[in-house]
């Protein structure tokens, strides 16, 4: 196990959802945590404001990190400020929803680039600058699991799950590399996936779960800090779907 105590972590996309729930849980254990997001300013700012109240430092980095010179925005802020990096969680992602063959090269471009290329340029740009330390991909169980409407943000996740073996493989020893695959979370972009495919939080839980609830991003934070610290991890992406996978899949 490692302590995380005054270990300086970037947490890509954590205006809000998932990654400000990990930034929080990562504060809250004695972190430096570097937030960013692309334009939800006022968001970005409630959670830099819940993250100092837990008594961490903390700084926001407005960046695009679908382009290589967003990821290495955040990574020379985060070296200026702290003076070191041990720990990218590369949380961004966007679900763009739209059957198969009306999907236009402009959409792959689009949740290819915000999806998969975003870890892959921004763990570049970190592990350059990293001694030591671990990267974690926020992946999705439809990397696993095919979803009707999500065919390339499914082929972005998969790819994600196969980049953290690779990753592991080459970053050893001095970076560890992770990930977690949730299923359906409880954020806005859950949210949003359940209203485009018509259904609601219970009737979606009762057809999917063993659980009952779409799942808390404070849990997938907590499945996170668990992969940063427990130090025989590597190369490994944990699903946390509530069951879902022993149901056999997903229904919308
Ligand atoms: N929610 C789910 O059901 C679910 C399930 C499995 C996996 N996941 C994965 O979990 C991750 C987080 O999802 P979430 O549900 O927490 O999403 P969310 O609530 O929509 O939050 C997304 C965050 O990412 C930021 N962002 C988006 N594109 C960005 C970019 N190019 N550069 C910088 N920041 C960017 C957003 O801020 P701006 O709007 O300002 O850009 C926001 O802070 C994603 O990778 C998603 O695929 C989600």
């Amino acid at each position: 196990m490692d302590s995380i105590d005054g270990k300086v972590a970037i947490i890509t996309g954590s205006s809000r959802g998932i990654g400000r729930a990990t930034a929080i849980r990562l504060a809250r254990s004695g972190a430096k945590v570097v937030i960013n997001s692309r334009h939800s300013m006022e968001e970005l700012n409630y959670t830099l404001e819940e993250i100092r109240k837990t008594g961490a430092e903390c700084i926001s980095v407005m960046a695009d990190v679908s382009s290589r010179d967003g990821c290495r925005l955040i990574v020379d802020r985060a070296l200026a400020e702290f003076g070191s990096l041990d720990i990218l969680v590369n949380n961004v992602g966007l679900g763009l929803y739209k059957p198969f063959m009306d999907i236009d090269d402009a959409m792959i471009d689009k949740q290819l680039n915000s999806t998969l290329k975003s870890a892959i340029i921004c763990s570049q740009e970190a592990a350059r600058r990293m001694a030591s330390g671990c990267i974690i991909n926020v992946a999705s169980l439809a990397g696993a699991l095919p979803i009707r409407g999500l065919s390339i943000y499914g082929a972005a996740k998969a790819g994600l799950i196969l980049i953290t073996r690779s990753l592991a493989l080459e970053l050893a020893p001095n970076i560890r590399v992770n990930g977690v695959a949730p299923t359906v979370v409880k954020t806005r972009m859950g949210e949003s996936l359940l209203k485009v495919t018509g259904t609601n939080e219970n009737d979606w839980a009762k057809r999917n779960s063993l659980y009952g609830s779409l799942i808390d991003p404070a849990d997938v934070a907590e499945a996170i800090f668990f992969l940063i610290t427990v130090t025989s991890m590597n190369g490994q992406t944990m699903v946390i779907d509530g069951g879902q996978s022993v149901l056999g899949g997903f229904t919308a």
